[in-house]
């Protein structure tokens, strides 16, 4: 690692394809990131699914690079040591139509670019570059595979602008050798992150080789037309250097740590190409393809395309021995690859049924944002914030209560729809013991911990999220992701907690997961979700419950501490106060997933047609009818009503109920509920 605990590297189009990876790859190598991206070819799914990759916030800007002044407070906003500039217009054809518009996105934007860079003494810059720079090598004999010392001479408006650049770098450079700009030219970038949870998205039709080939696999596309087999290589079609887009990214940090070990004081530039240094055909791309999707792909031998040469393969020398970095995979890898991601998102990183929005009041915050999924009858909302469900609307009546705003979260302590952990529910004296000793937390309800702490799982921003559909297509599933750092509200150990909601046509499932790397810490997850079944109504008299237990653990009704006593309640309405854990079993495991869910409760209104049905696989659960509620103008007491299912009260402190909570290295915690939703009979 070479990143500096409070310095960053800004990424320019650190949204894009070759972007995106090179963030996760410089995370995973300790430096810190910001991005800048206008979006006009991307979007911010790419961004939130990085940091869902290397589980951490990656700060974000909606920034034009040639806007001066809102690039400017990025760098004011943070202490930037270094460049990576991929931000660009980069599609060849259409550069020769709008020849301005490139020359004024990629040329413009860096001139600002480099302005506000000067402007804040950071002169260490990383390019985007191209292999088109070099034109039509074939014109010289022995020029391939191409060296970085070959003539430039770009054939396209494209080509150009990342000509000019280069030129400029090189002129700056020569004005104050106190700059340091490593010119990178790639060859042919490909595949995706192992992972299949970023890639190539490309708008329209892909005019490239692989994007078209994976889409004409998927069947968005009818066949591959092959440009041309009577070109002079092994089976008649152009040779290319292809890249995997992750060993791009290396390359990235290579040459980053390369400027970083210039002589202090001194500059640089040099360009290096960025390639394997072996050619493949079009065929051979073809036939790694269709091995990665198991079956011949139909293509169409057509004309030459404009423009395409015989052979592009790069003496990647220097970058092996200076920046002592080479590629690592080969086409077989990248094929792979972009097939994962290409069938784990089909249509890129849109989801039919889903769209977010920022938050009301969040002015172009992006951490905190509504994620709304629909499902015939069924409409859902999710929020970073707690990882929330802020509304639930089935058959056009909404079921939970929500917000409009951030700052609205932000001022309730009711826990509105949010995740509750780390330890849902209280903690006596806000403490246990582990391994003889006492593990103190942090009291935030009289002399108990309730809930996580003050700064529990409802207050933090989830990553994420990972939208997809189920295997079989039917639902929409959203991953969350949170990591609580060790020590968080006294906590013992970092706990990596995981939240996946699946939404069908009549349900909304929720599943947590968690793991630690502590020999032993407590975890108990739940959602607090406030139900209104009563239609318009403010508070949720009248509501009808069945309940399929009527054990209830008697609690002290100070401290709200059980007894140790398990007393019967028979509860078949919430027209007064209730508070209560019932009891389904005592008996129960860490991870309870992959338990058959048992409906504990069903919930009607006389005022309303729908009926709310809870099923689980958690040992117990909390009825609460939210009878201290004050949001002024908002919501006040008894405006919903709260299902926790989770494990018995304080478990920690009972010996025979330790084992339900505390989450050990080599094990994970997990629960499912289910709330599901039906007209009445
Ligand atoms: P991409 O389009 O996926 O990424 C470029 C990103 O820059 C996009 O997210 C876009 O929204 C952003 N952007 C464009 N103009 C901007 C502006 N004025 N202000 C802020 N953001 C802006 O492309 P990519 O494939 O990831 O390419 C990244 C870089 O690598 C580009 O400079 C490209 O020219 C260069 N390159 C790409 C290839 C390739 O085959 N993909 C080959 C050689 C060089
Ligand atoms: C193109 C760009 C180049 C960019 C590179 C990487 C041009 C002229 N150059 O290079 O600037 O750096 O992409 O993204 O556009 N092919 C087919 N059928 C298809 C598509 C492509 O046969 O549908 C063939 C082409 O003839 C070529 C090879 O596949 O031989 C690769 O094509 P492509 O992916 O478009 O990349 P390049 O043309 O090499």
């Amino acid at each position: 690692m070479t990143g500096t605990t409070n310095s960053y590297i800004l990424v320019t189009g650190g949204a894009g394809y070759i972007g995106s990876h090179t963030v996760v790859e410089l995370i995973n190598h300790g430096y810190n990131v910001v991005i800048v991206d206008n979006l006009s070819n991307s979007s911010y799914d790419a961004v939130s699914r990085v940091e869902y990759i290397v589980k951490k916030p990656v700060p974000f800007f909606n920034v034009d690079l040639r806007d001066s002044e809102k690039l400017g407070k990025v760098f004011e906003q943070y202490d930037i040591s270094g460049v990576i500039h991929f931000a660009a217009l980069k599609a060849v054809g259409e550069s020769t139509h709008i020849p301005l518009k490139y020359y004024d996105n990629n040329v413009n934007g860096t001139i600002k670019l480099l302005e506000t860079m000067a402007a804040h003494k950071v002169k260490t810059i990383v390019f985007s570059s191209s292999a088109t720079v070099y034109g039509d090598v074939t014109r010289f004999k022995d020029m391939i595979p191409i060296p970085e010392h070959c003539p430039n001479d770009p054939t396209n408006p494209y080509g150009k602008t990342k000509y000019v650049i280069e030129n400029i770098l090189h002129d700056i450079y020569n004005a104050d050798t106190t700059w340091k700009s490593a010119i990178l030219r790639y060859f042919n970038p490909i595949g995706a992150h192992p992972s299949g949870l970023i890639g190539e998205d490309p708008l329209g039709i892909p005019n490239n080789l692989l994007p078209y080939l994976a889409q004409v696999a998927i069947g968005r596309r009818e066949k591959l037309s092959i440009f041309g087999n009577d070109y002079d290589s092994h089976d008649g079609t152009p040779i290319r250097d292809y890249i995997h887009v992750v060993d791009l990214a290396k390359g990235h940090i290579a040459a980053l740590e390369y400027l970083n070990n210039v002589t202090e004081g001194a500059g640089l530039f040099r360009e290096w190409n960025l390639g394997t240094g072996k050619g493949s055909t079009v065929f051979d791309v073809y036939h790694a393809f269709c091995k990665a999707v198991g079956h011949e792909l139909p293509y169409e031998v057509v004309g030459r395309r404009d423009g395409d040469v015989l052979d592009l393969t790069a003496n990647a020398t220097r970058a092996n021995t200076e920046l002592k970095w080479s590629a690592e995979k080969n086409i077989d890898d990248a094929c792979r690859d972009l097939w994962k991601w290409t069938t784990d998102n089909p249509k890129g990183y849109a989801v039919a049924g889903y769209q977010w929005t920022t938050l009301a009041g969040t002015d172009g915050d992006y951490t905190s944002r509504v994620h709304t999924v629909t499902k015939d009858d069924l409409s859902v909302s999710f929020l970073n914030y707690g990882a929330s469900i802020q509304k639930v609307e089935f058959k056009n009546q909404n079921l939970v209560c929500g917000l409009d705003t951030l700052d609205e979260y932000k001022s309730q302590d009711i826990y509105l729809g949010a995740t509750v952990g780390r330890y849902a529910n209280r903690i006596a004296n806000g403490q246990f013991e582990i391994n003889g000793e006492t593990v103190k937390l942090d009291k935030n309800n009289g002399e108990n911990s309730l809930h996580g702490g003050s700064n529990g799982f409802n207050k933090q921003n989830f990553l994420g999220p990972i939208v997809k559909r189920s295997a079989d297509e039917e639902n929409l599933i959203l991953q969350f992701v949170l990591v609580d750092k060790a020590g968080a509200n006294g906590f013992p150990g970092e706990l990596i907690a995981a939240v996946e909601y699946t939404v069908g046509n009549d349900f909304v499932e929720v599943e947590y997961s968690a793991t630690t790397d502590a020999s032993g810490t407590p975890v108990n997850l739940t959602n607090h979700s406030y139900w209104n079944l009563a239609g318009n109504k403010s508070t949720i008299d009248g509501t009808q419950v069945k309940l399929a237990t009527s054990k209830a653990l008697e609690v002290d009704p100070n401290t709200l501490i059980p007894t140790g006593n398990v007393s019967t309640l028979d509860i078949s309405n919430l027209d007064g106060k209730v508070d209560n854990c019932l009891i389904v079993r005592e008996s129960s495991q860490i991870n309870t997933s992959s338990e058959s869910l048992v409906e504990v409760l069903e919930a009607s209104h006389p005022d309303s047609t729908l009926v709310l049905r809870v099923e689980t696989t958690e040992p117990s659960f909390q009825l609460y009818t939210g009878d201290y509620v004050d949001i002024p103008g908002k919501f006040g007491p008894r405006c919903g009503f709260c299902v926790e299912p989770g494990r018995l009260i304080n478990a920690v402190n009972v010996e025979k109920w330790k084992q339900l909570v505390l989450l050990d290295n080599k094990s994970t915690y997990g629960s499912r509920t289910r709330y599901s939703f039906k007209l009445k009979n």
